[in-house]
């Protein structure tokens, strides 16, 4: 299933939760802030030990004091309007399914639940449109590669109206 909904994506019960990430994993602002401020300084001290990454990379680490099993740290692009921004965002998509579906074998899970929050459209500025539109092409290429994948659910959490309004579009025409 794939769905959005506008709120908090700290305040809900997803199996896995994605973080909009920094290159260092380190604690920052937005969702990031939000995710490290309920999860509490255990997740610093796990994070400071991630090896840096770039645009499109993502890491896994436990929740910690979030309901969550797991949290992605997902390092968006920061906007500059190419097409290698476009590919990384698109890289964060797919590394965070192809993870979460790891995940669900190695636990032997059934379904899993993956939450997203709009990546890279705070603080790094991409365009909402243009991010949402790769948003949901993306998990619908994935979904149809590799059909097994279905048996997560994408949830797009929205934090802002304008995102939400335009997940709903979107997800009608899917
Ligand atoms: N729940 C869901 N979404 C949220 C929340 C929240 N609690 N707080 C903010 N958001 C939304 C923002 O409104 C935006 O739509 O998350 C989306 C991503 O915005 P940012 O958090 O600013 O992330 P991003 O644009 O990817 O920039 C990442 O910001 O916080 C730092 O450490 C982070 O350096 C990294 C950069």
């Amino acid at each position: 299933m794939i769905s959005t909904i506008k709120g908090d994506i700290t305040g809900l019960d997803f199996d896995m939760i994605v973080n909009a990430a920094n290159a260092h994993f380190a604690r920052g602002g937005g969702v990031c802030g939000a995710i490290f401020a309920k999860a509490g300084p255990e997740l610093d001290a796990f994070c400071a030990k991630l090896p840096k990454g770039k645009a499109g990379d993502v890491r896994i680490s436990p929740a910690f004091g979030l309901p969550s099993k797991a949290i992605l740290h997902a390092v968006g692009p920061i906007y500059e309007g190419t097409k290698e921004n476009a590919q990384a965002l698109a890289g964060c998509y797919w590394n965070c399914v192809a993870m979460a579906y790891q995940y669900k074998r190695e636990h032997d899970l059934e379904r899993l639940s993956l939450a997203f929050p709009c990546i890279s459209t705070g603080i790094y500025g991409y365009p909402h449109e243009a991010a949402c539109d790769i948003a949901v092409r993306t998990i619908r290429k994935i979904r149809s590669a590799f059909p097994d994948t279905k048996s997560i659910d994408i949830i797009f959490v929205c934090y802002e109206q304008i995102d939400y309004e335009l997940y709903k579009k979107a997800l009608k025409e899917l």
